[in-house]
């Protein structure tokens, strides 16, 4: 819910016009979207920390293959590589569906000089939104996928997944993040 008050509080006309019609949760709906979507806020905030939780389950269960080892996972790994993978998939989906999309918050931008700055990744996002949306909404779909694994305790599927999910994260910095890197 929180995102959703930040950006009714930040935005004058919304404030007011809550004040004299009350809103229903279809109008809700509808201001989530076209509140900014803060890229950097959404890694730092909910994509990374929701993989770090995935890793933490996969690496303390790798198998010789380097895949899930159904053995080493307990019923609360299996949930906590679910509801990682959920987390993935709602931040995903919120990236999938945003209007007004921005590299980073005022307040949020600074970089070290080595780092591409967050002026830069806009350019790249402002050139092609919908490729952005694109890619969320397939990140989201594998990010399900990986929650249904986890749910029915498939190890095989899950730890293919899992595998397959870094690979996707870079396909999205290749593109909107460091594009001209080697
Ligand atoms: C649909 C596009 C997209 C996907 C998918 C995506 N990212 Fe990002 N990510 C970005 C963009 C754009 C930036 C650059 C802006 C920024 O620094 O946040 C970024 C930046 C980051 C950062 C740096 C945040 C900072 O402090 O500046 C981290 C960490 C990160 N992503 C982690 C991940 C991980 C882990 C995954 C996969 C689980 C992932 N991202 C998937 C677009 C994406």
């Amino acid at each position: 819910m929180r995102p959703i008050f930040a950006s009714l509080f930040v935005s004058g006309p919304l404030v007011l016009a809550a004040c004299v019609t009350p809103y229903s949760s279809q109008d809700l709906a509808a201001t989530q979207d076209l509140a900014p979507l803060y890229v950097r806020h959404a890694m730092q905030t909910q994509v990374n920390p929701a993989i770090v939780a995935i890793w933490d389950v996969s690496n303390n269960a790798v198998d010789e293959n380097g895949g899930l080892d159904p053995a080493l996972m307990t019923p609360a790994s299996w949930d906590a590589l679910a509801n990682g993978a959920a987390a993935l998939a709602a931040a995903s989906d919120r990236m999938a569906a945003a209007s007004d999309i921005r590299a980073a918050a005022v307040g949020n931008l600074a970089t070290d000089e080595f780092e591409i700055t967050m002026d830069q990744v806009q350019t790249y996002l402002d050139a092609d939104p919908q490729g952005f949306r694109d890619l969320s909404a397939s990140f989201a779909t594998l990010a399900r996928t990986l929650e249904s694994a986890a749910r029915n305790r498939d190890a095989t599927n899950a730890g293919e997944l899992v595998a397959q999910m870094d690979a996707e994260c870079t396909v999205c910095h290749a593109r909107y993040w460091y594009p001209e890197a080697p």
